[in-house]
């Protein structure tokens, strides 16, 4: 058997992709609440529009979401059915401190999320909690500028403590920040950031980045005084670069874009600013200021594991021209010719899973885990309102596939493996429903009508039988 017995399968969400309720119970307004529909989003959660309320004539996908506020124990019920022993998902921060700088938290924010772990209990489903997925208090953003501030430190700080000590016994693992690379491309999605004209970005970015990683070191360390059975991990958009051609310089700059997203893993995995990155940092005339005990705190309070996403590989080079032809997501990579994509131009690379694998086990040497993967699809229910998505269990079985070979052919030590989006939600990229990864089916268009009734997909059975025989059937 390729997988460990206790192989934790299942599926992942994120709170503004899902749970809606924006203004119940005391929550707090967030950056992610604030990306439309459309054309505007992507000025908005890359930090170059601003837009900090809510503008008439724009639709708001993450105020009602799929409402998993009000179906969190249907949801979790189906996810019981399908046979998941892990259950990622993320707390909204603004639900619990819903300006962000308060000492005292919202208690129903905090009894939302222990009737979601307890029902997860329940169904001996564990839990996987992503302190922030995208989001940050607004209050935040427009009181101290997010992430550039310091102060955000003892913010999150003050969050990890609540959370930890409420949670304790309910809760083992946690993610720190996820997709903490995705500062570098999305920064107002990724850590709240905005910039004036006169605002060097990287040097925005890259203090911004110090701050979270020093935050992601502080509860590491409370997590284990806390509790020394909680195991945290760092996560990471992940994905190799290729080099587009043998020519040294493309393979040399895919080493660089590989470098640009391993920097913050080699933080917080390793402990230290790594030497590559010190010298890139100097040559952009970038100065991180740091507080004394900094660099202690980085280096005495490593992750556990090392969780990443996996969508599709990607392709570097130093040709100009190819480089013009980039287009699209918010990694904008020149297309390889071997690979087919999806329908909204993400490549399809199983293979490529694999070859990620085995570059992160070789740099860290620790358990890794999948935290997402997925295809987001355009799904058609037919007359019976069953959606037949043979193209999702191809896809999902031939990655599963690929890591079983790493685990199996190569010694990946592998904890875990969480599809993106089980239940149908909100596509973070382009804030669309009908972008669909799930293996249930919601009833909800890009527009926001529909029923809201979940349903179960062709490929819920699948991945049932694949959880059952323990990845044996695919
Ligand atoms: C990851 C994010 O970047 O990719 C998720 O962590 C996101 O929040 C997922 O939803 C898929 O991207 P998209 O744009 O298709 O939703």
């Amino acid at each position: 058997m390729a997988f460990r017995k206790d192989f934790l399968w299942g599926g992942a969400t994120a709170a503004n992709q899902c749970e809606g309720g924006y203004n119940l119970d005391g929550r707090g307004l967030a950056n992610v609440d604030l990306a439309p529909l459309g054309e505007k989003r992507m000025g908005v959660i890359t930090g170059q529009d601003k837009m900090f309320e809510f503008v008439d004539g724009e639709i708001y996908p993450a105020k009602e979401a799929i409402d998993m506020y009000h179906h969190y124990e249907e949801d979790i019920s189906l996810f019981a059915e399908m046979g998941f022993k892990t259950y990622r998902m993320s707390i909204a921060w603004s639900r619990i401190f819903p300006r962000g700088d308060e000492s005292e938290p919202n208690e129903a924010g905090l009894e939302f999320y222990e009737k979601i772990f307890k029902e997860c209990k329940k169904y001996g489903i564990e839990p996987l909690v992503t302190i922030t997925h995208f989001d940050c208090p607004m209050y935040l953003v427009e009181k101290y500028g997010a992430w550039r501030s310091r102060e955000l430190v003892g913010f999150y700080e003050n969050l990890c403590n609540v959370i930890f000590n409420r949670y304790k016994g309910l809760v083992k693992y946690w993610l720190t920040f996820n997709e903490i690379n995705m500062i570098l491309h999305a920064p107002f999605m990724g850590a709240g950031l905005y910039f004036a004209p006169e605002d060097n970005q990287d040097q925005v970015k890259y203090q911004a980045a110090h701050h979270e990683l020093v935050a992601s070191a502080i509860a590491t360390k409370i997590a284990h005084e806390v509790d020394p059975e909680m195991k945290v991990g760092c996560m990471l958009a992940a994905g190799a670069y290729y080099p587009y051609s043998p020519k040294p310089e493309d393979v040399f700059e895919s080493r660089q874009k590989d470098r640009e997203s391993y920097f913050f893993i080699d933080v917080q995995s390793r402990g230290e600013y790594p030497a590559y990155a010190l010298k890139e940092l100097e040559r952009k005339g970038i100065e991180i200021k740091m507080e004394d005990g900094d660099l202690e705190l980085l280096r005495e309070n490593t992750v556990d594991f090392v969780s990443f996403s996996y969508y599709s590989s990607r392709v570097a080079t130093t040709d100009e021209e190819l480089l013009a032809k980039t287009e699209g997501n918010i990694f904008a990579s020149v297309a390889n010719p071997y690979l087919k994509a999806s329908e909204w131009g993400w490549q399809i690379d199983p293979m490529g899973l694999r070859i990620t694998l085995n570059d992160i086990y070789d740099r860290y040497q620790k358990p890794l885990f999948i935290v997402e993967n997925g295809l987001g699809a355009k799904d058609t229910p037919n007359e019976n309102g069953y959606v037949v998505d043979d193209y999702r269990i191809d896809y999902l079985s031939q990655h599963i596939q690929a890591m079983k070979d790493a685990v199996e052919l190569d010694g990946v030590d592998l904890m875990g493996y969480t599809t993106w989006g089980c239940i149908d939600l909100v596509s973070a990229g382009t804030g669309q429903m009908s972008k669909r990864y799930g293996f249930i089916y919601v009833d909800k268009d890009d527009e926001g009508n529909g029923t809201l009734k979940r349903s179960k997909k062709k490929s819920f059975d699948w991945y049932k039988k694949v959880i059952a025989t323990n990845g044996e059937d695919l």
